[in-house]
């Protein structure tokens, strides 16, 4: 996969000056790192970006010199500064806010601490306006571009590889962290850079528990097995779940894993630009309701992906007071229903979902029941 090519970035950055202006803004300091790879390619520990109407700084330290030199050798419109001797990246962010003679200054809210926040404000002086935003570029990122759509789609049939091989193999025997190291070994080979969060393996009564990380439980005849896991290819995390019985399924858990498959295709075909996102998770919930189980769905039904495992759109609930933006074609999304029985069980089935211009297509392509 070659890296995204300069017209990707310069067009990402047009759409947040587009918003920026919007917002009447007349800069934006970029402090959520994602943000700051998103719109230039930088993958670093430590970073703050400046966007203004004409220009782009990034600025990182020392480690990252090497890495500032070939971005600004890559894409043109960046300008790069390492912290400088203050050691301070507030001290040197604030000389690049004076050299950019910025009044309006949007900066990210939930990115950037108080403490931060106060100094920057003192430091910068009254000539300053800072003005909160919230989201301004990950309502960006939620859309993606050809690239990162061709990134996504290939991620997504990797873990569909992956996923494919490690289902194939029996569990019964193996703890829940035998089985997730299998996973992890499994997201290597096909070529993955690391999981994208905490394999989940999640065994008997802890497959009750949505979010059980993988423990020294021994897998048994009889259990229900959630396996949910990801990978991050090229930056862009994917994501999908299986639940699969040890051994023969009852009929009660044939039934629920049916159940919870219904409600997944429900889900799916809700999928559509122009939707709401509500209406996604509410024919998930409907669907399981009409089954008698929507009180064990206990989760929103599903996430953006990107280069973030849990990104923009979030797929759940009407929230009070907040309207989720409509789906919009190039959105990818995780459709990722579930019920969770205390002390009997659980069942998750989780796949990734492109929404196009006609409706959507699957990412991911595993079998739902074996
Ligand atoms: N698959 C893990 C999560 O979505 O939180
Ligand atoms: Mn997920």
């Amino acid at each position: 996969m070659p890296a995204p090519g300069a017209r990707f970035f310069l067009a990402r950055r047009a759409r947040l000056r587009a918003a920026m202006a919007t917002a009447g803004l007349d800069g934006l300091v970029v402090s959520s790192l994602p943000n700051i790879t998103y719109l230039s390619g930088l993958a670093a520990s430590a970073a703050l970006a400046l966007v203004t109407a004409e220009r782009c700084w990034l600025i990182s330290d020392g480690r990252y010199a090497q890495a500032l030199r070939d971005r600004l050798d890559a894409l043109p419109g960046l300008e790069a500064r390492e912290v400088d001797g203050s050691g301070s990246y507030e001290q040197t962010l604030v000389s690049v806010i004076a050299e950019a003679g910025v009044s309006r200054l949007g900066f990210e809210s939930a990115h950037v601490s108080v403490r931060r926040f106060r100094w920057l404000e003192a430091a910068a002086g009254s000539a300053v306006e800072w003005v909160e935003t919230h989201e301004i570029v990950e309502r960006l990122r939620a859309v993606k571009d050809p690239w990162e759509v061709a990134t996504l789609r290939e991620a997504a049939a990797r873990l569909s590889d992956a996923a494919k091989c490690i289902l194939a193999n029996a569990l019964a025997g193996s703890t829940e962290r035998e089985v997730a190291a299998r996973v992890e070994q499994e997201l290597a080979r096909v070529g993955f850079t690391r999981p994208a969060f905490d394999t989940i393996v999640a065994s008997g009564p802890n497959a009750a528990l949505p979010h059980h990380r993988a423990g020294t439980r021994r897998l048994m005849d009889g259990d229900l097995v959630v396996l949910d896991f990801g990978g991050v290819w090229h930056g862009y995390a994917v994501d999908v779940s299986r639940t699969r019985v040890v051994g023969r399924a009852t009929a009660r858990q044939a039934g629920w894993i049916e159940a919870v498959i219904k409600a997944q295709d429900a889900a799916v075909a809700a999928v559509r630009p122009g939707a709401a996102p509500e209406r996604v998770d509410a024919a998930a919930r409907a669907s399981l309701d009409a089954a008698g189980l929507g009180e064990y769905f206990t989760h929103g039904t599903g996430h953006g992906l990107g280069l973030e495992v849990h990104e923009l759109p979030r797929v759940g609930r009407r929230r009070p007071g907040v309207t989720e933006p409509p789906l919009l074609a190039g959105m990818v999304l995780t459709v990722e229903p579930g019920i969770y029985l205390p002390g009997e069980g659980g069942v998750r089935i989780e796949d990734d979902v492109l929404v196009t211009r006609g409706g959507r297509e699957l990412l991911t392509d595993v079998p739902r029941m074996v």
